[in-house]
């Protein structure tokens, strides 16, 4: 398997492209990054793992070479390309330069390596793989099921987060949590309630710490943020959710995940989907929604529907705030490419 990083040598990029180094299905790492690609891919390259490294890097702005042979035959491509927060942000306020890296980059990938599997992981997610699809469409080469934002960061900490709070190894609760939504404060939307053998601590979590423990995993980002003090926001915990994503998508084209009972969440485009129009039409006309996706051959096979995992009445009415906030991120999105040459 061939996989590029996009942004590789940022504070996502590098951590996520050595675990990527350490995994044996990848033969080919193509590290791309307007900076230091080269150097994060000769140190990488060091590391005693089969798989051959290299580093892609433009000598100048209109040097399309780099990014060409960066993608050339690439199965999976990983894009955490882009600016991050500092404190007072939202992911919001990225928008205006992260849209414009997405589109640029994914328009390259549409066009080199358009069967490749994207996942976007630059900010803001809601917006910039609205755009990733857009970019796409325009080009003729959109494939619905290969696109995928990553949310997995939400599941992380949903799972460490409540794991401390009922007394449960974290790794435990894979497959018996779910976030769905998107991923931005009130549109990330836990799930808790669904899975029988965890229901009775679940149902023991009082009021007060459920509404804390909600706020955490939508707004635990912002205690990145404001830990790192203008240094950036999550690298290292987004380096690991990313790579869990990754290596998904990576077994599904061994073919094993295709009969995973676990299923993480992505956010994707649903129409493009079996049964994805139907779920749209029931949120309201939102196309874009991070739901547990079960995968074959890098694309996405089917998804779980939200109704076979919201609990409670009030797990619905966090979807239904989701939705109103999702809708603005998607238009912002898909205006941005249909307004631009
Ligand atoms: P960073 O600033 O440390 O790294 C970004 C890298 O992208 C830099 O090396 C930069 O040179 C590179 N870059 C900029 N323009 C580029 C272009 N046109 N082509 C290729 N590379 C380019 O930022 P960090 O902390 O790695 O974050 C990256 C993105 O990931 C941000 O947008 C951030 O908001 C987002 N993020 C997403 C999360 C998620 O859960 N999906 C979680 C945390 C961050």
């Amino acid at each position: 398997m061939k996989v590029t990083v996009c942004g590789a040598a940022g504070g996502i990029g590098q951590p996520l492209s050595m675990l990527l180094k350490l995994n044996p299905q990848v033969s080919h790492l193509a590290l791309f990054d307007i900076v230091n690609a080269r150097g994060v891919a000769a140190d990488l390259s060091h590391i005693n793992t089969p798989a051959q490294v290299t580093g892609h890097q433009p000598s100048s702005k209109e040097d399309k070479t780099a990014i060409s042979e960066a993608l050339k035959g690439s199965d999976i491509v990983v894009i955490p390309a882009g600016v991050p927060r500092k404190p007072g942000m939202t992911r919001a306020d990225l928008f205006n330069i992260n849209a414009l890296i997405v589109r640029d980059l994914v328009a390259n990938v549409g066009k080199t390596c358009p069967n490749a599997a994207i996942l976007i992981i630059s900010n803001p997610v809601n917006a910039t793989v609205a755009i990733a699809a857009s970019v796409l469409k325009k080009l003729g080469v959109f494939k619905p099921r290969k696109l995928f934002g990553v949310t997995t960061l939400d599941l992380v900490r949903a799972e460490t987060f409540l794991g401390g709070m009922i007394g449960e190894v974290p790794e435990q609760l894979k497959g018996k949590i779910s976030v769905i939504g998107g991923h931005s404060g009130d549109t990330i939307v836990p799930l808790i309630h669904f899975d029988s053998s965890i229901a009775a601590k679940v149902k023991n979590i009082a009021d007060a710490d459920y509404n804390d423990f909600v706020h955490r995993v939508q707004f635990g980002g912002d205690e990145v943020v404001k830990a790192k003090n203008g240094a950036g926001s999550a690298t290292l915990s987004m380096a690991f959710a990313g790579y869990r994503f990754t290596e998904y998508v990576l077994e599904s084209y061994a073919n094993k995940a295709s009969q995973a009972k676990i299923a993480d969440s992505a956010y994707i485009y649903l129409p493009g989907i079996e049964g994805g129009s139907e779920l749209a039409a029931s949120l309201g006309g939102v196309n874009f929604f991070s739901v547990p996706v079960f995968l074959k051959d890098g694309e996405v096979q089917s998804f779980k529907r939200p109704n076979e995992l919201i609990g409670t009445d009030k797990e619905k009415k966090f979807v239904h705030i989701a939705v109103e906030g999702l809708k603005k991120s998607i238009a912002q999105g898909t205006n941005f490419v249909e307004g631009s040459k």
